[in-house]
């Protein structure tokens, strides 16, 4: 039997919060195989896969952004390949993420979906895999079987040398102790709903402790944290905007983020992260706003998804 080689290189003392200086969105973190991640990407999620995404795309690769967060189930993984490819930027240059679509979970169909996702996007590689979901609808009682086969695909995938970090999204401490029963080479990343207002701190820590970097989405709670009093509150007390603090609280956490917008002027403001700094007891006042259960989509309550995309996209009028 191979021997596993779960959670090597780095001890939690050496991760990534320390090293990050934070002086600009392309400042790096080291995940635990040596593979660096600009701190600050572009998130993708209803970017629409038309002239106004593309322009969207455009815009944050215009401001520096060279770390963009995608997926096949956005469905506009083709229109950022062709704005990549005409931006000139060397693709060495950008740190592409992309994410497997939960119908496609399976050795054979991650191998296939791997494939379709590297020629929608234009290129021969991806920087990071996650799996998207640790469940599929419908699937529940065959779930752990069916995550040990995908993840079979994704530990071939980054041996043969076809993705430079492999991953997981909305993995929770029970999913990754599932996934640990089989993997040789545990995840790098997790990628989970990470906000003021939701912070996952028993996966966090888990995390943590293991050396798998979390990068948090929605960090802006899908634009409801723009509105929210007390964000406004400290963000005017500093000068800056609601955008801006959940991001800056992000970094400070230790996580990659990703804010998403289709706006220039929002794209610009959520970047400009880098000329201040949350002290520790406004840190602790950000953290003080969690909640257990303020999520958008809980991976474990599947029920609940066909109302809740329903009321997202109402909310962004998508
Ligand atoms: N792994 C996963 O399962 C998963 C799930 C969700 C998201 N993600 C990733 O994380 C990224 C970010 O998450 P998200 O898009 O769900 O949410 P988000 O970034 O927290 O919020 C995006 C929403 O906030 C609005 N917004 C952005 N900047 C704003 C500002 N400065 N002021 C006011 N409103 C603002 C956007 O509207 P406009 O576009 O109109 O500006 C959009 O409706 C995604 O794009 C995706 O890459 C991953």
């Amino acid at each position: 039997m191979p021997s596993k080689t779960i959670y090597p290189v780095t001890t939690p003392a050496s991760r990534a919060l320390p090293q990050v200086e934070f002086t600009g969105k392309c400042d790096r973190y080291v995940l635990r195989n040596g593979v660096e991640v600009p701190c600050l990407g572009f998130g993708t999620y209803m970017i629409p896969n038309d002239e106004e995404g593309a322009a969207a795309v455009r815009t944050a690769l215009d401001l520096g952004f060279r770390h963009i967060d995608g997926a096949a189930n956005y469905n506009n993984e083709d229109m950022v390949g062709r704005v990549l490819a005409e931006s000139g930027i060397p693709r060495n240059e950008v740190f592409i993420t992309s994410k497997l679509k939960n119908t496609e979970q399976g050795y054979e169909k991650t191998l296939a979906a791997f494939d379709r996702t590297l020629s929608d996007l234009g290129t021969d590689y991806l920087d990071l895999y996650l799996i998207h979901w640790p469940k599929v609808a419908g699937t529940e009682d065959r779930w752990e079987e069916i995550i040990a086969e995908t993840w079979r695909a994704f530990e071939e995938l980054y041996e043969a040398g076809r993705v430079r970090a492999i991953g997981v999204s909305n993995f929770l401490v029970h999913h990754l102790e599932t996934l640990e029963r089989h993997a040789r080479i545990m995840p790098m990343v997790d990628q989970i709903e990470l906000n003021p207002t939701y912070q996952q701190r028993e996966t966090v820590a888990w995390c943590e402790e293991r050396g798998i970097q979390l990068e948090a989405w929605a960090p802006l709670g899908r634009g409801r944290l723009m509105r929210d009093e007390h964000v406004i509150a400290l963000a005017e007390r500093l000068g800056k905007d609601a955008g801006q603090v959940c991001v800056r609280w992000a970094l400070q956490k230790g996580f990659i983020t990703m804010p998403k917008s289709t706006k220039p002027a929002r794209i610009k403001s959520n970047s400009e992260v880098f000329d201040f700094e949350l002290s520790a007891e406004d840190m602790a006042l950000l953290d003080s706003y969690d909640t257990d259960d303020n999520y958008t989509f809980h991976p474990d309550r599947l029920a609940e998804w066909a109302e809740r995309v329903a009321a997202a996209h109402r909310e962004s009028g998508v």
